[in-house]
């Protein structure tokens, strides 16, 4: 995680960025069709999170169960990656876009590593939106991680090695399944399941999720609160 520095908004989301390969099969277009349009739907999510309140979003880009997936399409997600983080890194500064990957590095191809050092380095002063993107990442892996990195864990120091807890998990593409993400960072997630299709996915979807989210009574465990009762005299 990176060293103490403070984001204006308290909001997490996450986003589990799913249907990009049914949205290119149903137009009759390769799965990486998908993928790149996705790309761009990135974007624009990333540049509505801040007015929603969002301070921080962690998207799930490639899980480390995709390396499953063909040679073709697991290199051309690599190099979308790689691609997106060049292409964003200046427009991240400008809207002060803290960029953070997540995940395992040691598999990813060089030029997305370095291409993801530089994009953290060049990003690291910005306060409006810390963006995670989960990069070979699973979440069972990064709770070992943590674990095996402590002496005496604790929730409070599992905490701090992973991240900040996940007030509203969003996944798209129409499956309501976690799928190895943020495991102990969604404890007590409130979760939104969209049928859209993640290149479909745009502002006033994410808008209506965090306007779900608003709606939504957390209750961590307790009693529900106490109705406000009319005290005879207030009405009069
Ligand atoms: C999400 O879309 C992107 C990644 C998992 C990398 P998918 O590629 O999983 O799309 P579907 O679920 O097959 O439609
Ligand atoms: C989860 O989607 C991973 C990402 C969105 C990166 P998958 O498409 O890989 O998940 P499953 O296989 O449907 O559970
Ligand atoms: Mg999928």
């Amino acid at each position: 995680m990176p060293s103490d520095f403070t984001i204006q908004s308290t909001l997490h989301a996450g986003i589990i960025m799913d249907g990009n390969g049914r949205w290119a099969v149903a137009r009759g277009r390769p799965r990486t069709a998908g993928h790149r349009a996705g790309a761009e739907t990135v974007t624009r999510v990333v540049e509505a999170a801040p007015d929603l309140g969002i301070g921080v979003l962690t998207l799930f880009a490639f899980s480390s169960d995709n390396w499953r997936r063909s040679p073709e399409e697991v290199g051309s997600l690599m190099a979308l990656m790689a691609e997106y983080m060049e292409r964003e890194t200046a427009r991240s500064v400008e809207n002060g876009v803290r960029v953070q990957a997540i995940g395992r590095r040691d598999r990813l191809d060089p030029g997305l590593r370095e291409a993801i050092a530089r994009t953290e380095a060049a990003t690291a002063g910005g306060t409006r939106l810390w963006l995670r993107l989960a990069v070979d990442y699973s979440g069972r892996d990064a709770i070992l991680r943590a674990a095996r990195s402590l002496l005496d864990p604790s929730r409070e120091s599992v905490e701090a090695a992973l991240g900040p807890p996940v007030d509203l998990l969003i996944r798209t593409g129409g499956e309501r399944r976690l799928s190895d993400f943020l495991l102990w960072e969604c404890a007590y997630a409130e979760l939104v399941f969209s049928r859209r299709m993640w290149p479909d996915f745009d502002a006033a979807d994410l808008a209506g999720a965090v306007r779900e989210f608003r709606g939504r009574e957390r209750r961590f465990g307790a009693a529900p609160p106490e109705p406000v009762r009319a005290v005879a005299g207030w009405l009069d």
